[in-house]
């Protein structure tokens, strides 16, 4: 397969097309970014650690019949992905307080929620992705009431799957957002990454930060506690 012009810079991928029409190629940058990127620093290997991570969540969840984009491993920091027509929502799903969640809410970290709670945000920079309803995703021509349903089952399903893949190797998935993408021949799919930038993982034992909010609170070096995430998932 060729690499083809790029397409698209993210925050932290870069996409390309490819010389087959529904492939593209996605390379992970050394990016880190936080609050919308007013904070943004380049960090030596995390492009390799979150393509790898993402790749052994999207093959495990091929494994338990969720599809999603992956295709597969190209190079340390690249993969293929199948096409899709992005919708323009972030999908949070919540299993204990933290976060935004936890300051909207006055609320503690580290509570258990009753049951998941899904969130839509409205993926527009100048906007700062706002936080918005049901209604609103349809007001906005996000999603139909039949797309946003069908994508409201598969966070779920993504999410009891995560949940035992990471209580597997000693992680508790707190939250974690995700994306979906629509395929030429109309299917919803997951798409994006899943990858400790994304989710927030705490250790088991010591509820010790596994993810990007050691960047986010300047809690210390990032790449160790993305290797140790790598690690357990190839041990797996
Ligand atoms: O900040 P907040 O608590 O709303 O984040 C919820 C979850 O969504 C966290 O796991 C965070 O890593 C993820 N997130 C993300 N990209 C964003 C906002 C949140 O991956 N733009």
């Amino acid at each position: 397969m060729e690499r083809k012009e790029l397409l698209y810079t993210g925050k932290a991928k870069k996409m390309y097309a490819t010389d087959q029409e529904n492939v593209l190629w996605a390379e992970y940058l050394n990016q880190a970014t936080a609050l919308n990127g007013v904070k943004k620093d380049t960090i030596e290997g995390k492009g390799k650690l979150n393509n790898q991570i993402t790749g052994r969540i999207f093959e495990y969840l091929a494994e338990k019949g969720i599809a999603s984009h992956y295709l597969q491993e190209l190079s340390e920091t690249e993969q293929s992905v199948k096409r899709v027509n992005m919708f323009p929502l972030e999908v949070v799903v919540r299993n204990v307080s933290a976060g935004s969640f936890a300051k909207r809410f006055g609320m503690e970290e580290g509570v258990d929620l009753p049951f998941p709670v899904l969130e839509f945000y409205y993926k527009d920079d100048a906007l700062n992705d706002p936080f918005i309803n049901d209604a609103h995703v349809q007001v906005l021509g996000a999603a139909t009431d039949a797309e946003v349903a069908e994508i409201k089952q598969q966070a779920l399903k993504i999410n009891a799957a995560l949940i035992e893949m990471f209580k597997g190797i000693g992680i508790r998935l707190i939250d974690f957002k995700i994306e979906f993408g629509k395929t030429a021949e109309g299917e919803i799919i997951l798409a994006d990454e899943i990858s400790p930038d994304t989710c927030r993982l705490w250790d088991i034992e010591t509820n010790e930060h596994l993810d990007k909010d050691i960047y986010r609170r300047d809690l210390g070096d990032l790449i160790p506690v993305y290797v140790e995430v790598l690690d357990r998932l190839n041990k797996m």
